[in-house]
């Protein structure tokens, strides 16, 4: 059977101030049906409009070179009711702040009932008891009450269970979640984590899960990608990952994260700055910032080359793995270590 979702050679340009600007080069992967993928890298490294492109929720003017194909469809040819479909009942979207995603002067009932009622057509009575049914599905109590509250009522953590509610609620097959954790407290995080992980074994749906903890990502999915300067670094099972990283950029993360068990709101820091996918330089976007870097990692980009089920943008790492240990092509952790 074909994955659900096929991301092929995408490469993604946005306009600002009057030229174009590269933010995805070249990204592909593919997700199974039922199956998790984590997709983590430093802010501005093109997590977000990975999903945004999968969602077709482009800004205007966007270039979109390559294929997103959902069940063998092409996302990009699909128009009219086959995109509205497509967006209202095929994939979902979690965001970080679910407090920017509602109307402050609409109830939870009227933010639930809406898609229900324009998507289902549903009578308001029907809809509101469904609204109330997909409440306690997530685990909030007394949906009759909270369903008349306004979103400045309820807490971070309340708020995004109602946001999961609203985006399982039509039993999509894909969930994309951006960092939708971030902004909660380390409890809150578990709790939202445990209840995402419940509706998707329920209802078998597949989750592109972005975070910036490598941890969480590898508690949660199956596979990670890490994105660098909006292209693909390394693909890998989420367990070998720690383990065996396999491009020296994810060997970096790997080392400067902090101890097991401790949640992290951003990546940890690496010496050098990361770079945007504009700003990219010939070759190997991490060779500026890489401890094994050679001089042909400068000349041209590397191919995402294929280690057994895993790939990697590293042309150095066949060689470099088996004779070191991760430790060796990971270099200095902080910008601290390297100053004089
Ligand atoms: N609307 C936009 N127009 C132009 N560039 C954008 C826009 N939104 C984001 N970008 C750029 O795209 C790149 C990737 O951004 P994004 O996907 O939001 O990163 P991440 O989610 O990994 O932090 C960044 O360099 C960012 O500045
Ligand atoms: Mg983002």
């Amino acid at each position: 059977m074909n994955p659900l979702l096929e991301v092929d050679a995408l490469s993604v340009r946005l306009p600002v101030g009057g030229e174009l600007r590269t933010v995805l080069r070249d990204v592909s992967f593919a997700l199974d049906r039922g199956s998790a993928l984590g997709l983590v890298g430093e802010s501005g490294s093109g997590k977000s409009m990975t999903v945004r492109t999968i969602a077709r929720l482009l800004p205007e003017g966007a270039d979109v070179r390559g294929g997103v194909r959902f069940d063998g469809a092409e996302v990009f040819a699909l128009r009219g009711d086959a995109l509205r479909a497509y967006r209202a009942k095929d994939v979902a979207m979690i965001f970080q702040d679910a407090r920017a995603h509602t109307n402050p002067v609409r109830t939870i009932g009227d933010f639930l009932t809406e898609a229900l009622r324009t998507n289902d057509r549903m009578p308001k009575p029907a809809a509101l008891r469904r609204a109330g049914d997909l409440l306690a599905e997530v685990g909030i109590a007394d949906p009759e009450r909270r369903l008349r509250q306004f979103p400045h009522e309820l807490s971070g953590g309340l708020l995004q269970r109602v946001m999961i509610a609203a985006a399982v609620a039509a039993r999509p097959r894909l969930v994309l979640a951006d960092e939708p954790t971030t902004a909660l407290d380390v409890t809150t995080q578990a709790e939202v984590m445990a209840i995402l992980g419940r509706m998707r074994r329920e209802y078998g749906m597949a989750m592109l899960f972005i975070t910036h903890d490598l941890e969480l990502a590898g508690a949660v999915c199956d596979e990670t990608i890490v994105l660098y300067a909006g292209q693909v670094m390394e693909r890998q099972a989420s367990a070998r990952l720690h383990e065996d990283p396999l491009h020296p950029y994810t060997a970096a993360l790997v080392q400067a994260r902090p101890e097991i068990g401790r949640r992290v709101e951003r990546l940890p820091a690496i010496a050098g700055h990361p770079t945007t996918a504009y700003e990219a330089p010939d070759g190997c976007a991490f060779a500026p910032r890489c401890h094994v870097a050679q001089p042909e990692c400068r000349e041209s980009v590397p191919a995402l080359l294929r280690i057994g089920p895993s790939e990697t943008r590293c042309v150095r790492m066949p060689g470099l793995r088996g004779r070191t240990g991760p430790r060796e092509y990971a270099g200095p952790a902080s910008n601290e270590e390297i100053q004089p």
